[in-house]
């Protein structure tokens, strides 16, 4: 393969990115994250890709951002280079990614986790942001996208104290969309992206957009968006062929224009 750390597939439509450094437990040093975006921005440019997934072992998903190359890490230093501000070419997909999680998340790992748009978990999966332990804090989205997903009380309880909630806490908090026994977990993320894949690309792309915005803007504004892309999505021929489909009692055939 061309990634030193990742493993990649396509099948039918779903490309799946999985972390592969084993030796570090999946831990996102440079190169993790230079093959991650640029395996991901490939997807997205790939008309044949519909869905992407971003998984990896059964033991963990990633423990981190790697701390043995942070640990030399000076200000100046990840001031200039804006350490970790690579990853919003991962956040700029415009395709539906799932993040599934089998077990450990934590700190880095946990913040990729949150930047996909559906994250399920095993009911091993463990989240965490233990960068308190390390005396830092979290660095790429972990105060941020964690207190959006849980709220207040749950985000200083995880970020204050550094300990992990396992998967069933995590779904009872919002973090998590499903939780499924470790067997069952690539086969449901792959039963979802087939799903989606089946839909008019368009409105995906449009789905995902507005649910952003919801994060992003005040209620009033996000409405007016949703309603304005909701108009727009009536000028696409998936509109008409869906809408025809139902009429005609048959499946739709998208074709994404
Ligand atoms: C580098 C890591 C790593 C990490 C694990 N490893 N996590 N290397 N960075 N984040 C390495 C270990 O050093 C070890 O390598 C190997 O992976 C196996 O890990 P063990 O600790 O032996 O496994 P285990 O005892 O099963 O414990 C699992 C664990 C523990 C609980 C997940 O590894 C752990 O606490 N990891 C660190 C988690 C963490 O603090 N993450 C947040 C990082 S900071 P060797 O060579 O010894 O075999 C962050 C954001 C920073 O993510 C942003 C702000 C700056």
């Amino acid at each position: 393969s061309e990634f030193e750390t990742i493993l990649t597939d396509v099948t039918d439509g779903v490309a799946t990115i999985t972390i592969n450094r084993p030796k570090a437990l999946n831990a996102l040093n440079l190169q993790v994250l230079t093959d991650i975006t640029d395996a991901a921005t490939a997807f997205d440019a790939d008309d044949s890709v519909k869905a992407i997934i971003i998984t990896g072992s059964e033991k963990a998903f990633a423990a981190g951002a790697d701390i043995k190359e942070m640990s030399s890490l000076d200000f100046a230093t990840a001031y200039k280079a804006d350490w970790f501000a690579g990853w919003t070419r991962l956040t700029d997909v415009r395709k539906p990614v799932i993040t599934a999680v089998g077990g450990y998340a934590l700190g880095g790992g946990c913040e990729l986790a949150m930047m996909g748009d559906i994250l399920i978990a095993s009911t091993k999966a463990k989240f965490g942001q233990p960068e308190i332990n390390l005396g830092v804090l979290p660095g790429m989205g972990g105060s941020q996208r964690l207190t959006r997903a849980v709220g207040k009380a749950k985000a200083m309880d995880m970020c204050l104290t550094g300990r992990m909630m396992g998967a069933e806490e995590a779904e009872r908090s919002g973090l998590v969309a499903r939780v499924v026994e470790p067997e069952a977990l690539l086969e449901t993320a792959n039963e979802i992206a087939q799903t989606i894949a089946s839909k008019s690309r368009i409105a995906s792309a449009m789905v995902k957009e507005a649910v952003n915005t919801a994060f992003e803007t005040t209620l009033e504004q996000g409405l007016r968006y949703e309603r304005r892309l909701f108009h727009s999505s009536l000028a696409t021929n998936d509109q008409s062929e869906g809408m025809a489909a139902f009429v005609e009692k048959r499946d739709p055939n998208f074709t994404d224009s």
